[in-house]
């Protein structure tokens, strides 16, 4: 029995997000799914919390992800490979007007993320929501307590493997001039 090397072919002239972009096209293209990302923040008494978040947009130096103003992993942000930066300005309306209808109600009816919540007064809420959204009585507009925040990495570290395969693992870091350099680390 033989082991293939499961190497990461990076092209010339590509970067992290070149390769994160090729990869992310790739899942989607097979999976149809969105990409969701498992944030990691620390607080500042070092407690570390992990959760999903969708990736909404890939720009060209960072990673943007909406949530909600008052949520602890706004208040727990600091660095995850990098900095998380809140976008000010109109982002919200272009992440908010992209999600499908039930999740723009929530997002309008949801206050606070992470509370005790009845479900079926919830649904009650949504379901006249979106009645009167149909119905043309009422139109929806972002709510203030939605923001958008980009992660601007620092390091990128990329790790391929697949059955029978010897897994590889390509790190991206950036140098001061900006500037992105990789190589191939142990896996
Ligand atoms: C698949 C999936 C996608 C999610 N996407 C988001 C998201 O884009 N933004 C968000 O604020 N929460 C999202 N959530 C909920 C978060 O994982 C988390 O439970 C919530 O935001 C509260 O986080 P916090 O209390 O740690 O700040 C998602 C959960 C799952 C399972």
């Amino acid at each position: 029995m033989t082991s293939r090397l499961a190497k990461i072919d990076v092209p010339k002239q590509w970067g992290p997000f070149e390769l994160f972009q090729n990869w992310m096209a790739e899942f989607t293209s097979i999976t149809k799914l969105p990409v969701f990302l498992n944030l990691a923040t620390a607080s500042s008494d070092g407690y570390v919390k992990n959760r999903f978040v969708e990736l909404q947009e890939l720009a060209n130096d960072g990673i943007l992800f909406n949530t909600c103003d008052n949520s602890p992993k706004v208040k727990q942000l600091v660095r995850i490979e990098g900095i998380a930066e809140r976008i000010p300005g109109k982002m919200e309306e272009n992440t908010f007007y992209a999600e499908p209808l039930y999740a723009q109600i929530r997002s309008v009816l949801i206050k606070d993320q992470s509370m005790e919540v009845n479900w079926d007064e919830l649904k009650n809420q949504h379901d006249e929501m979106l009645a009167k959204v149909k119905s043309g009585e009422i139109t929806l507009s972002p709510p203030e307590n939605l923001v958008v925040y980009k992660i601007v990495p620092t390091t990128f570290d990329f790790y391929h493997s697949g059955e029978n395969e010897i897994a590889d693992r390509v790190l991206f870091t950036q140098e001061t001039s900006g500037l992105w350099k990789h190589c191939h680390i142990t896996a």
